[in-house]
């Protein structure tokens, strides 16, 4: 079974390796290896996990098989808007990170991680989630689409020093 919980300061080490290990098994093969290495110690370091867990304004929805007490995916949100959107007076969120492990995938887990988002974006009275995505991650693109985000610009996006066309994405909540 599979249950969703938040993040704490204990799961540091083990989210390091899943954000890394997903991070690489979906994209590691379209950029060198200093560049992956670059984006991975900036994204996926310890250090870096451990002061998100700290952050008031961002928050982890974990997926952890309970019979083996591994993590199998994750999302992450945040109410500072990295992106380069204005969400102007709306109350907006940002979906910054949704990773499965492979065995997860097509089996409804991304779907719980989203319905987890939205709860936590009406919850604190926010009308958006804003996101970015590849423009080249089809699937990816497909499961927003299903949720009724909508493309509304074009951005890029850093892996060391290679930059990729990227999608931002916005959904619009309604009651
Ligand atoms: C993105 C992710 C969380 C989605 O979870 P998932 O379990 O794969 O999603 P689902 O299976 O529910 O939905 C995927 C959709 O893409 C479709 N799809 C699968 N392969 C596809 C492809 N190559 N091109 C287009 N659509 C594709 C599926 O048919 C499905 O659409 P449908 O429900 O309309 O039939 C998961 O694939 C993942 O972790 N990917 C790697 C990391 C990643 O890309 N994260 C997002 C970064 S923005």
């Amino acid at each position: 079974m599979i249950r969703l919980r938040p993040a704490y300061a204990d799961d540091v080490a083990a989210l390091a390796k899943l954000g890394t290990a997903t991070f690489t098994s979906a994209f590691g093969h379209l950029y060198s290896s200093k560049n992956l290495a670059s984006f991975l110690a900036q994204t996926q370091s310890e250090s870096r996990i451990a002061s998100n867990i700290a952050d008031p304004a961002v928050l982890y929805c974990l997926a952890e098989d309970t019979a083996s007490g591994n993590l199998v995916g994750y999302c992450k949100i945040s109410t500072n808007i990295g992106l380069d959107y204005d969400p102007g007076s709306t109350g907006a969120i940002e979906l910054s990170q949704l990773y499965l492990d492979d065995s997860q995938f097509g089996t409804g887990l991304a779907g719980q991680l989203m319905d987890w988002v939205m709860d936590e974006a009406r919850k604190r009275h926010c009308n958006e989630i804003i996101l970015s995505v590849f423009s080249e991650n089809f699937r990816a693109q497909s499961f927003y689409h299903r949720y009724g985000f909508e493309h509304i610009a074009d951005t890029i996006f850093m892996v060391g020093d290679h930059c990729d066309a990227e999608f931002l994405y916005r959904l619009t909540l309604t009651d």
